[in-house]
Order: structure tokens, then sequence, then C-alpha cells
């Protein structure tokens, strides 16, 4: 019987237990396999910390937030001494394949794991960010840009009551698709994302003209990974594990806005209400299809491959391939979100 192991590692994000449990029982309904679950993403490979997964131990938690497996950032090659230890777990449970599901990072250190050790991985795209290249989507951004549109409808109401610029901070890391599509969802009177370089005293002028035609209130939505206007610092923080955090770009921009057009700006950084709680309905199906076409290529033994949607297919890539680059949002995309600015 095989040994499918799974783990999740990184950022959380909505779907990831939906992915889980997919993986769970299609193994053991369609393939007469075993599942262990990894604990605390690379961390428990490293430490051998696991726990058998089985049909009970995945009911009721499709909709639930978080993931029952734990996560972190740790990882083999910066934190570990690379494929030895996660070899070691991989022989005293037996485990003939494993999915990973995480993000770019995760994912680049999965497939360095394969290159060099022969780690016989699945990869599942995970990330809010949809930044993940060579596949349509990734689970979880659905989720994330539904919240920010209800957050902007809401926002935009009070605007409108207090004759304020709005501007709202969502997530993204260095790419802006949660920014552009929220903000296309909720009509945003000017999107800021890190793809396309900006210029305040154009948003100046926008919010301007938009006043002057009577509108005495504007929403402005920006990505937390814009780069701060020249000549302006945001304070560099870095997290545990070494990452920069994010967030809070959005304050100097707003004071800028705030001194080039007079009008009283106020800010809001969604943060990590974008990444908490139930998923979507869409983010469900797509996480459990995910989840079952991973576990079917775990149990063919088809390694080195992520899960990928492409149109309305369920298919295998080359983890490479989906490493190779951070995809940005298309010009096509931010010429929609344009057209609708003022
Ligand atoms: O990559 C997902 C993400 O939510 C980013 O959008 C955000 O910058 C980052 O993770 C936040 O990470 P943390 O919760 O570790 O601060």
């Amino acid at each position: 019987m095989d040994v499918i192991g799974v783990l999740t590692a990184g950022g959380d994000c909505p779907g990831l237990n939906a992915v889980v449990r997919a993986t769970v029982v299609r193994a053991i309904e369609r393939h007469d396999a075993e599942v262990v679950g990894i604990l605390n993403g690379w961390e428990g490979l490293m430490e051998g910390r696991t726990r058998p997964l089985d049909r009970d131990d995945v009911r009721g938690i499709l909709a639930r937030g978080g993931t029952i497996l734990g996560t972190s950032r740790l990882d083999p090659y910066v934190h570990g001494d690379g494929f030895e230890s996660v070899r070691k777990t991989l022989e005293s449970n037996d485990m003939d394949a494993l999915v990973v599901i995480g993000g770019d990072g995760t994912l680049r250190t999965a497939m360095q794991l394969y290159e060099d050790g022969g780690l016989p991985v699945v990869g599942v795209p995970k990330t809010i960010d949809n930044d993940i290249d060579a596949t349509d989507v990734t689970f979880g951004f659905d989720t994330a840009v539904q919240i920010a549109t209800e957050a902007i409808d809401r926002i935009a109401t009070t605007a409108e009551a207090h004759n304020r610029v709005m501007l709202v901070e969502v997530m993204g890391r260095t790419k802006g698709w949660i920014a552009a599509y929220s903000g296309i969802a909720a009509g945003a009177d000017a999107i800021i994302i890190p793809e396309v370089d900006y210029d305040l005293d154009t948003i100046a002028k926008i919010i301007r003209k938009r006043h002057r035609r009577g509108h005495t209130y504007s929403v402005v939505v920006i990505a937390e990974g814009v780069e701060p206007p020249a000549g302006l610092e945001v304070e560099e923080r870095i997290d545990q594990f070494g990452f920069k955090r994010l967030g809070g770009v959005a304050y100097t921009v707003g004071h800028e806005i705030e001194r080039l057009t007079g009008f009283e700006t106020r800010v809001t950084v969604l943060g990590h209400l974008q990444r908490g709680g139930t998923p979507s309905a869409t983010d469900r199906v797509l996480a459990t299809r995910f989840g079952v076409k991973a576990a079917d290529l775990a149990a063919e033994g088809t390694f080195g491959t992520m899960v990928a949607l492409r149109g309305t297919e369920m298919v295998a890539v080359p983890i490479a391939d989906a490493c190779a680059t951070i995809r940005g949002v298309p010009d096509q995309i931010y010429d929609v979100a344009e057209t609708f600015f003022g």
C-alpha cells in the first residue's frame, strides 16, 4: 500500500483544509493509500513530526480557514541540512510520495529537494496573491478578492458620507492581483499596483477632476508591494525568518495625496482579514479539484510536477515551470481597470 505524505507551508490561505481533505479522501478511496500529515510545514518534515490522517480526521474541515496541519516559513535549505533530515522522515514513515501545498517559495524548495535528492513531490499552488506561474489561478485568491471587494464597498459609503478620499491597502506581496481585481469589482477611482509605474500628481489630478464633477469623495486601492513615492521612505521590517514584512506603504502615499489634493485622506490596511476564515465556494471547488488531482499524481508516481488549472482542465505541469517567474497582472487587466478611473 502506498503512503502519501501531505504538508502545508508558508503563509496560510483559505482552502488549505479543502486541499488536505480532498487529497486524503481521494488517496484512501481511489488509491487504497495511507496518508500521513506533516505538522508545521517543512519544520515537521525536518523534525519527523507527523500524524496519520484518515477520513475521520478530515471530516468537517472543508469550510474551515487556516490549516489543520499547521504551517511555518522554515526551510530545509535555510534552517536545516537540506535533503538529509527530510530523507530520514520520508524513510521512517515509508513515504512513497509527498504532496506539498505552498506558494512560490515553498514550491521552489520542493523543486530543489526533487532535483537534489529525488523528493517524490507533487506540488499544489497556494496563495491569495495569485502570483504563481503555469496555472491560471491559485486557490485563496477568489476569497481574498471577495473580502477586499466587500471592504471597499463599505469604505465607499462612509467616504461619500464624509467627502473623504479613502485609500485601501490590500495584500499581494510583489504583485497587484488582489488590488486590480478588487479595485475593478468595487469600481475604484484609481488602483496603484507594483506592475505599473505610478505618479502621485496624476492620481491627485484624477481625484480633483472627480471632485470638480461633483463627486466629492474618492476610493483608491493600493497594493502593499508598491514602492513608496520617490524620495520618501517606509521603514523596512523583517520577520523572524528573514522575509521582508510588507504593509503600511498606504500611510505614506495617503499623506502625499492629502498634501497634493487638499482633501482629507484616510487609510485602511486590510491585512490578514484577507487570509483568514472560510474559503469562497469557488475556492472550495478549486482546492478540492487540486487535492484530487494531487492524490492521483502522487499515487501514479508523477513526481516533480504541480497541479494546475488551465482553462477548465486540471493538469500536471513541471514544478520548474511554476517557479520560473512570479506572475504579475497583465497589461490587459490594468487597461480595463484604468478605463474607469476618476
Ligand atoms: O503571500 C501571502 C501573503 O498573505 C502576502 O500577501 C503577505 O504579504 C504575506 O503573506 C504576509 O505574510 P505574514 O503573515 O507572514 O506577515
